[in-house]
């Protein structure tokens, strides 16, 4: 390694081979070698790869899971990277569930599109098949109607009850005393004044329905993730069945992954067109972005690093983590380089998502899907602790 550089010798028929590998996804060779290299070694450092035939280590789980709306699945990533295995999810979007199952099923599709205020168990069971005992139950309702930057929030909003949902599923679910643990996520606008009540209204749930509660708030920066993402999570642990477990947080690693660290090797994204298929897309399904139309992209000097116009136009700084990935329609952040927005795939790997990882549905559907997923690794971190705690293998 010289001066930033890595040089490899190949020799020519390793070279053809990797020029026509660049070629077929019509990227340039280094920059294609590049982010090949950077995704081998990322998958050495945070587990292995995506590929959904490798559900785990050992090919198979026995450490279930029933996911709770699901999304495209960032959460079932980091405890499937852990060693769990999702059997059945619920999420009431079609793009989440399809993502889901493109993702995480094997054969037979293992997400389902259902409203969870309305599913009953037996609904479950008889999708899971009647053996279905999960060991865990991981999920995190919507958390727009809770998310301070929502200026619209409303007493009203249905979504606030779904929490509740989510406390008297696992109180019905835990009856018969079986579930190991929980995992709940959400933003930290829910312990605000405003809906505190409600925090501790289904925290109390969660402990009549069996569980020794633990609360915190982390930062996914510190875990390995290349962004500023605060978030609340609830871990439950059923003491009946686990009286010697000693829960610990993860604990913060002191690096801190930078935009630069994760998406300047890619090449350009294209820009959304009526009617584009994303598998015609070169390099990645998601690798495209909102055309930019206003003069801001091409006025030199307008666009910043690490400045915002108003919420709308917020330009990324190379050198730090991004801020948090949870975009509006029309608010996707600003590359560095200031002439165009974030693609959805760069977008994906400021999430931590895995490079195999595809989300479906059409821009708009996947701002929201890459908006609103747990940061895998961030996941894969918390789901290590709640393997090591409760003596898992
Ligand atoms: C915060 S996201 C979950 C992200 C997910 N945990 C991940 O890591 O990818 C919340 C999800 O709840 C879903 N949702 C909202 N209301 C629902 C309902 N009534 N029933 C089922 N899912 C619902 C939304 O579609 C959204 O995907």
């Amino acid at each position: 390694m010289r001066n930033g550089k890595i040089m490899i010798r190949v020799n020519p028929e390793e070279h053809t081979i990797i020029e026509q590998a660049a070629g077929k996804q019509g990227v340039p060779t280094a920059s294609w070698a590049r982010s090949q290299l950077l995704n081998s070694a990322r998958r050495n450092i945070h587990g292995e790869s995506t590929l959904k035939n490798q559900s785990s280590k050992s090919g198979k789980s026995s450490l279930s899971l029933l996911s709770l709306f699901c999304g495209p699945g960032g959460l079932d990533e980091g405890f499937r990277r852990a060693g769990f295995n999702t059997k059945i999810a619920f999420d009431i979007d079609k793009a989440c569930v399809s993502t889901f199952n493109r993702n995480h099923a094997k054969g037979d599709p293992i997400a389902f599109v259902r409203d969870l205020s309305k599913i009953t168990l037996k609904e479950i069971k008889e999708l899971a098949g009647p053996d279905f005992s999960p060991i865990g139950v991981i999920g995190g309702p919507p958390c727009q109607s809770f998310s301070v930057s929502n200026v619209h929030q409303s007493e009203e909003d249905p979504r606030h009850k779904l929490p509740e949902v989510y406390a008297e599923l696992l109180n019905k679910l835990n009856k018969a005393g079986t579930i190991s643990f929980f995992l709940f996520e959400n933003v930290p606008g829910l312990l605000g004044e405003r809906h505190i009540h409600r925090y501790n209204k289904f925290k109390e749930l969660f402990t009549k329905a069996g569980f020794e509660v633990h609360e915190k708030s982390l930062n996914a920066m510190n875990y390995n993730v290349p962004q500023d993402r605060e978030r609340i999570f609830i871990v439950g642990i059923n003491k009946k069945l686990h009286p010697n477990a000693v829960w610990n947080w993860p604990k913060a690693f002191k690096k801190i992954y930078t935009v630069r660290e994760t998406i300047e090797s890619l090449p350009d994204p294209v820009f959304n067109e009526k009617g584009r298929d994303p598998s015609t897309i070169p390099f990645h399904p998601n690798h495209w972005c909102m055309v930019p139309r206003s003069q801001k992209f091409q006025t030199p000097g307008a666009l910043v690093e690490g400045q915002a116009w108003g919420r709308s136009f917020r330009t990324l700084q190379w050198d730090s983590p991004s801020w948090t990935v949870a975009y509006g329609n029309r608010e996707v952040h600003v590359h560095p380089n200031g002439n165009r927005r974030l693609s959805i795939y760069e977008a994906m790997l400021l999430q931590s998502f895995p490079p195999e990882y595809v989300l479906e549905g059409n821009i708009s559907a996947q701002v929201r899907l890459v908006s609103e997923a747990v940061a895998p690794n961030m996941a894969f971190y918390l789901a290590k602790a709640i393997k090591a705690a409760l003596s898992f293998k």
